[in-house]
């Protein structure tokens, strides 16, 4: 695994908009991302206490952390990457208005440089597709190991069951070594790593920028068609 494959899009990063299908959908990163925040603060009753420690790993530029803090989510925000162009960006894109810059990592590898039980939620978007893998179950033992027994982790990944979303990453020049994931690979790979609870939603069936929507996407979270997934884990140990 190298962060210099990522370096070259660090700049002008922008959650796959290059490609023209996907801004059909919506027409900024944010709203794609927001999608995943909605639900995110849906699930932890809006993160509003401020207490909580938060990493997003493969934070890229930051974007999910950036659109969880827009939401109003005041955990203490940690992000680590492999690639120090993306986490260059990160730090750029964070605005004032949202206080200090989330302290940033880089990684060696899978590896971060966090205590055991560090976490009490980690989240990890649209990064295990581009992980090899053989390189995955090293990922899923790090996450296990630096979230607290109690604590959760919510993996986001584009859903190779839909066929618009197999069409936009083979055309996506990010993911030029895309291989794609089911969430039942995320759930086994997980269950490796830890005891966790396990479920599943699928997420955006709906085009993200149409927000009188939402309603409908919620309605068929259960479906396994949506264009995105996550898997949320408790880790019971
Ligand atoms: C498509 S971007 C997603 C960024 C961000 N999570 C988001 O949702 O906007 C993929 C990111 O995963 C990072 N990445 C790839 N392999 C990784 C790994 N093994 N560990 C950590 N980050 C990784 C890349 O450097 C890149 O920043």
């Amino acid at each position: 695994m190298s962060g210099a494959e990522f370096d070259r899009h660090a700049a002008t990063y922008d959650g796959g908009l290059d490609n023209p299908v996907k801004r059909m959908m919506g027409d900024s990163a944010d709203q794609f991302i927001a999608v995943k925040a909605r639900w995110l603060l849906r699930r932890e009753g809006g993160l509003r206490a401020g207490t909580l420690d938060l990493l997003d790993y493969g934070c890229g530029a930051g974007d999910l952390m950036r659109v969880l803090a827009d939401h109003g989510a005041q955990a203490s925000f940690t992000g680590c990457d492999l690639s120090q162009g993306m986490l260059a960006e990160a730090a750029k894109r964070w605005p004032e208005r949202h206080g200090p810059v989330p302290a940033l990592a880089l990684q060696q590898d899978a590896r971060t440089p966090f205590a055991d039980g560090r976490f009490d939620i980690v989240t990890i978007s649209a990064v295990l597709h581009h992980v090899p893998i053989v390189e995955r179950a090293g990922v899923y033992r790090e996450l296990a190991r630096v979230l607290k027994p109690g604590g959760r982790l919510y993996v986001f990944e584009h859903n190779p069951r839909n066929p618009l979303v197999r069409y936009v990453i083979a055309r996506t020049p990010i993911d030029e070594n895309a291989i794609l994931l089911d969430a039942r690979e995320v759930r086994d790979g997980l269950r490796q790593a830890a005891h966790y609870d396990l479920d599943t939603d699928y997420l955006m069936f709906m085009p993200p920028g149409i927000g009188f929507l939402r309603g409908v996407d919620q309605a068929l979270a259960w479906l396994p068609l949506g264009a995105q997934y996550v898997v949320a884990a408790r880790k019971i140990r």
